[in-house]
């Protein structure tokens, strides 16, 4: 691959706190090192409608600290069809755009893939969701400050939890993925927490909310990922309340207030350290790549391993949870 003159940005899939300081990166990766670097706006679907526009340093200028993406995001289905990409590819060219960095989940992976494979245009793509669900880094771009989202928010949750004796199920984000919901469950001292990795035995969690004001504790947490087996948190509540009538039950959906907010010192960090990977990577002349870093180290990790694999939940931590929940 010859040394790229040009290179595109875009952000792809649900947005995360810490993709504006990613984009902030890569632009200024890309201009110090005399590169021209275009933004896609809108995903894959901004860059099938050919929004895009030449970036400068300037432009990325008090973004670092702000959450979401300066250049939006989109799911694309016209991306799913050749026509799409063909339209894509056709916009990449009048631009002069050599290669491109896309920042978002496995979606844009799995985009970036099959787009290379028809058009040969090459792509590196930097992680970047709350769901910390892509096999080929530690932790996504957003992850960290989703948690520390989430465990505020139950924090609050324990507050009215303990002054009414009630029971909350809060639900977290991570679409089929439970990291949200095991490490705010863990930091937030839920009594029990169902994720969508492991059987969730509704017996149990009674069980255990039984055992619980037996010892007389008068208000639990439970934290639900949303992509559970029991089908979320009004669904396990509703199965729940009727076996224990000593608890006045509630839900809390925590949603999209889980992507927002101003990205915390580790996702600034990390998306600037990938940001500025992924541009080095493409200078090499890399390409269909996810940039990682996995316990410490960055990582390069080939498309076809970041789509196929998944980060395994540590069992550990869910034998733990049973334990600190007495
Ligand atoms: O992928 C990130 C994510 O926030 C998931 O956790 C969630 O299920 C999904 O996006 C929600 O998608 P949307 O923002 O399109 O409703």
């Amino acid at each position: 691959m010859s040394k790229q003159q040009t290179i595109g940005i875009f952000t792809s899939g649900g947005d995360s706190p810490g993709m504006n300081a990613c984009i902030r990166a890569v632009v200024r990766t890309a201009i110090f090192h005399g590169l021209r670097v275009f933004g896609i706006h809108r995903g894959y679907e901004g860059m099938i409608e050919g929004e895009i526009t030449e970036m400068h340093a300037g432009s990325v200028s008090d973004i670092i600290h702000r959450g979401g993406t300066m250049l939006k995001t989109a799911r694309s289905k016209r991306f799913l069809t050749p026509e799409g990409r063909k339209q894509a590819a056709d916009n990449l060219r009048a631009n002069g755009i050599d290669a491109v960095v896309g920042i978002g989940g496995d979606g844009t992976v799995a985009g970036a893939r099959v787009f290379f494979a028809e058009h040969g245009i090459p792509f590196v793509v930097v992680p970047g969701t709350i769901d910390n669900d892509l096999w080929g880094t530690d932790y996504t771009i957003g992850y960290d400050t989703a948690l520390n989202t989430a465990i505020e928010a139950i924090d609050k949750i324990r507050d009215t939890a303990s002054s009414h004796n009630r029971l909350f199920f809060v639900e977290v984000m991570g679409r089929d993925a439970g990291y949200i919901a095991l490490h705010a469950g863990i930091a937030g001292g839920a009594e029990a927490v169902l994720i969508p990795e492991t059987h969730t035995d509704l017996e149990a969690v009674i069980q255990t909310l039984e055992q619980g004001w037996q010892r007389q504790k008068t208000s639990s947490i439970v934290v639900v990922a949303e992509g559970d087996e029991a089908g979320g948190a009004f669904k396990v509540a509703e199965a729940v309340k009727g076996r224990l009538p000593q608890y006045d039950t509630r839900v809390t959906v925590l949603g999209h207030i889980q992507r927002g907010g101003s990205p915390t010192c580790a996702d600034r960090v990390q998306a600037s350290e990938l940001g500025h990977a992924a541009v080095k990577a493409l200078m090499a002349g890399k390409h269909s790549i996810l940039i990682g870093k996995m316990k410490g180290e960055l990582v390069e990790i080939p498309f076809e391993k970041a789509v196929k694999e998944h980060n395994p939940i540590p069992a550990h931590l869910l034998d733990m949870v049973k334990v600190l929940s007495i």
